[in-house]
């Protein structure tokens, strides 16, 4: 059993990963900025986190504060850099200093990939705030024992607030509503509770270094949605393909291939990760249990 404190704990990851690590016995100690948990403060304040870190002593962190908003990053630069970089810093700061036995689980992202994939761990390609401040969080964690996960998710949010993408493509079909989806972007992200699964493993064998961590394959976002609202029975003609090119709705640039290559992480911790395609039916299944 380790003391593991999540950071960011009542965000889309948090609120699911939170349940998972307590089912397989582990002693969870959670901090949020804004939502109900143990410890409650903005982590971008240094003296809090030292104390907060002082006081649990946890064998494992597993950081997921992060500000998300890819157009908030790209126009407060200043906030993307305290959410997403300074926190990291803090508490690789004092995993170094305090001399702990702690492990830290850095959540990255797939947003620092450009260009064709599948993308190894080395093809890194900054491309706005919210890519550069991640990465910057990365090298503050590779300082210390660490693993690195360079991750996308999708699946069934467990809090009001975070809507994930599944949840806004099932919410806006079931209410007939107009979605514009991308035909142009690839990912390759993995369900929540698969990529929960994962995290308990690395939680568990604590493998230093930086990995990805995705389906295996991954296609076009506006594939996924559309298999997705398949298997679930909706109704598409609500739902329109448009290029990134023709998308009004953002401002800061988006990355148009993120699919990860992540057979390092399979290697390592030999497991088999699923293929994208194989993930909808069970994501679908999620949605209709829960209708
Ligand atoms: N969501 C995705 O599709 C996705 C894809 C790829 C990678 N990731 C990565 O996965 C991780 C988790 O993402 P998520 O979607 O669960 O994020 P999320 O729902 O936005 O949760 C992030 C949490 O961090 C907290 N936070 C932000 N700034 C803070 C600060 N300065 N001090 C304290 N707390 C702060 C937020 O608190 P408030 O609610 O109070 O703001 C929120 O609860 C992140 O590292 C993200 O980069 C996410």
């Amino acid at each position: 059993m380790e003391r593991i404190l999540i950071t960011g704990a009542t965000g889309l990851l948090g609120s699911s990963l939170v349940p998972h690590l307590k089912k397989c016995g582990h002693k969870v100690v959670t901090h949020a900025r804004t939502t109900q948990a143990d410890f409650m403060f903005d982590l971008s304040d240094r003296v809090k986190s030292y104390e907060m870190l002082a006081q649990i002593m946890p064998s494992v962190i597993i950081n997921l504060v992060s500000l998300t908003n890819v157009e908030l990053c790209e126009e407060q630069v200043n906030l993307a850099y305290l959410a997403n970089t300074s926190t990291v810093e803090s508490l690789a700061y004092w995993i170094g200093y305090s001399g702990a036995d702690c492990h830290l689980v850095q959540i990255s992202t797939d947003h620092v990939y450009d260009g064709t994939g599948l993308h190894t761990e080395d093809s890194i390609a900054l491309t706005n705030n919210y890519a550069f401040s991640k990465y910057a969080g990365e090298l503050a964690a590779v300082r210390v024992p660490s693993t690195i996960l360079r991750t996308n998710f999708v699946g069934r949010s467990q809090v009001s607030h975070r809507e994930s993408l599944t949840d806004w493509v099932y919410n806006s079909l079931r209410s007939a509503k107009n979605l514009q989806v991308l035909s142009d972007v690839y990912f390759s992200p993995l369900s929540i509770t698969t990529l929960s699964e994962m995290i308990e493993l690395v939680v568990q064998r604590r493998p230093v270094g930086i990995y990805n961590l995705g389906s295996r394959n991954g296609m076009s976002k506006a594939d996924f949605d559309f298999a997705f609202a398949e298997c679930l029975n909706l109704e598409t003609n609500t739902m329109t393909r448009i290029k990134t090119c023709q998308a009004t709705f953002w401002k800061a640039y988006r990355p148009k291939d993120m699919r990860m290559d992540s057979s390092k992480f399979e290697n390592v911790l030999g497991v088999t990760l699923p293929y994208l395609n194989d993930l909808i039916p069970q994501l679908a299944r999620e949605y209709n249990e829960n209708a």
